[in-house]
């Protein structure tokens, strides 16, 4: 059976980016023209995945009014004659059926995945972080679904994992275990945000999980741990003891757009890579940075 389900949680505070998230959500925070979590949503889409919730909290319900359809809008670019652009925003509201569930108090991602128990059920599902893109070195397959690949042919669950900078370990969840054939891993070891000496690769997880539905067991036997919340990593780790994980390292890059400097660098990136604005972006760089 092939997974068809994600859950894309969206409901964090989104404090490293205050002021601007006081009323915005990150999630919708733009790279060029698009919020960052339509690029997570055609990610799932293009990935094979047909119905997706997004848990959304205070604050955030501009999410759910992106992903609704807008008639007058739709009216009113008909009527101008604006066909590409009516196209690109019917997509939005008709590439994937896209449920939304509230949680209602911010305990952490390990308790906004448990949010979407119900829509899952006893399936296998893909979770997908609203703030972080993934872009693969193969346009012609998502890194979700070089994932899913892992999991159709393994049954277990899969994370992705990008190697970092040995002074960015302390930062992510870091995953140890035994290479396998091409670029996957079977993982024996996770940690969240380890020391640099204690920490047993420099794979972290990159915001990309397809998991076993038994995931949702191990998040409600998880205490509160760092900033008294539920650590999705922590029921991982529970997890890793009875069932078999395994590792992607994907070819391709991480964009996390929850802080500020990698927004720019995503916007910049990502830009420079646009038909429409990359070659005047690079130029107008190039002048700043003599300048400067
Ligand atoms: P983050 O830890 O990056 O989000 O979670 P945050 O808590 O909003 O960020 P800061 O640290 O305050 O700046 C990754 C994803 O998980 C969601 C976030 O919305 C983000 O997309 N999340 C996090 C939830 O849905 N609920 C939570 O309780 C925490």
């Amino acid at each position: 059976m092939p997974v068809t389900k994600a859950v894309i949680p969206a409901a964090g505070f989104g404090t490293r980016f205050l002021p601007a998230t006081k009323s915005l959500p990150k999630e919708m925070l733009p790279v060029v023209d698009t919020p960052t979590i339509q690029h997570v949503v055609e990610e799932c889409v293009q990935s094979g995945i047909t119905d997706i919730l997004i848990v959304i909290g205070r604050g955030k319900r501009a999410i759910e009014e992106h992903f609704s359809s807008s008639s007058e809008l739709e009216i009113r670019l008909e009527e101008k004659g604006q066909t590409g652009l009516l196209n690109q925003i019917r997509r939005i509201s008709t590439m994937a059926s896209i449920h939304f569930a509230w949680q209602k108090e911010q305990n952490g991602l390990g308790d906004a995945v448990s949010c979407g128990q119900t829509f899952v059920g006893s399936d296998p599902f893909a979770l997908l972080l609203g703030d972080t893109i993934l872009r693969s070195n193969n346009p012609e397959k998502p890194i979700l679904r070089q994932m899913l690949d892992v999991f159709e042919e393994k049954q277990e669950s899969v994370v992705a994992l990008e190697e970092v900078e040995p002074h960015r370990v302390s930062r992510y969840g870091i995953a140890g275990g035994e290479n396998l054939d091409g670029n996957v891993i079977k993982l024996n070891q996770l940690i969240e945000k380890p020391a640099a000496e204690e920490a047993p690769s420099r794979l972290a997880i990159a915001g990309r999980y397809v998991f076993r539905p038994e995931i949702f067991h191990y998040i409600a036997e998880t205490p509160r741990g760092k900033n008294n919340e539920i650590q999705l990593t922590d029921a991982m780790v529970l997890m890793l003891q009875n069932h078999g994980m395994y590792g992607l390292r994907f070819a391709g890059k991480r964009y996390d757009i929850g802080n500020k400097l990698d927004f720019i660098k995503t916007n910049i990136e990502l830009g420079l890579q646009r038909e429409d604005i990359g070659q005047d972006l690079a130029d107008y760089l190039k002048r700043i940075v003599t300048e400067t």
